[in-house]
């Protein structure tokens, strides 16, 4: 019978210092899962580690904007014998695209785009060898519906969906699956820091741009990142084993489009 359960798989978790990244460290070692975080910061990593269920998970402390940074690291990841790949990290800052320097997109470019794909190059032999892989992007509902005022993030976004979509298709034969989740608003320091950014802007209270934004939202609540934290983890277990190649928004029926 098909199980939640992730015993026995090791899982790469980027962003795991804070918010959703730090959430699905969470739940995957809930589901058994050994867990390597990676972030900037090997103090908050460490902390995070410490509260996990279980002993032998590690942290990595490596900037995913940073070429040197990866290169120098890949050869420990590619080791690692990894079949969990969490592709997370910040998003790029807010502006118009039309205000963004284009060095704003070369910074998004490589944090989002290139760092998953030396990353994916480096993990995927090891999950081919294992006959078992899960790649999960945390993207953005922006895939579906460009978010105004996040012009290189709706860019990058979308460069990252088309990039997903692709491996999925070639890395079908080999049981690999690849699928992006699409947070709405979820509570984290992310989402703290784009309220406290549009309250300065529109000259508004911080609560007044969260009631705001819950008009959007059918649930009418923002999403807590074990909510997120959660879907990722159905789509890294057996569970999720036939589906492959799509975009799952966790955004409280936030978006409009079908
Ligand atoms: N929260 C939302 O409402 C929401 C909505 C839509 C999309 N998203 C997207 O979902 C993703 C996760 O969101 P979140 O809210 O959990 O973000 P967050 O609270 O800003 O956390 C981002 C995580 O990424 C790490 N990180 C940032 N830059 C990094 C870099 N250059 N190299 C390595 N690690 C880096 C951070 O740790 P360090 O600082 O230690 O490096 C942190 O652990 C982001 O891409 C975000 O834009 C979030």
């Amino acid at each position: 019978m098909l199980k939640l359960d992730l015993n026995g798989k090791r899982a790469l978790v980027c962003g795991a210092s804070q918010g959703i990244g730090a959430a699905t460290a969470r739940a995957l070692a809930e589901s058994g899962a050994t867990v390597t975080l990676v972030s900037r910061s090997a103090d908050r990593l460490a902390a995070v580690r410490d509260e996990l269920p279980g002993t032998d998970h590690d942290v990595l402390a490596l900037d995913l904007g940073s070429p040197d940074d990866l290169v120098e690291n890949l050869d420990t990841i590619a080791g690692g014998g990894y079949h969990i790949f969490i592709h997370n990290s910040g998003g790029p800052p807010a502006g118009r695209a039309i205000d963004a320097d284009p060095a704003e997109f070369e910074a998004g470019f490589h944090q989002h785009l290139i760092a998953g794909q030396r990353l994916a190059q480096a993990l995927v032999p090891g999950m081919r060898q294992a006959g078992y892989g899960r790649i999960v992007n945390i993207i953005s509902t922006s895939v579906k519906e460009p978010i105004p005022g996040l012009g290189v993030s709706n860019t990058v976004r979308g460069a990252v969906a088309a990039w997903a979509k692709t491996l999925s298709r070639e890395l079908g034969p080999d049981g690999i699956t690849v699928n992006n989740v699409l947070p709405g608003f979820t509570e984290t320091p992310r989402l703290e820091s784009l309220v406290a950014g549009k309250a300065g802007k529109q000259n508004a209270s911080e609560d007044e741009v969260r009631a705001s934004m819950l008009t959007q939202v059918p649930l009418g609540r923002f999403c807590k990142p074990e909510e997120t934290a959660a879907a990722i983890t159905f789509l890294c277990s057996p569970l999720a084993g036939y589906i492959t190649g799509i975009n799952l928004p966790v955004d409280g029926g936030r978006l409009g489009s079908l």
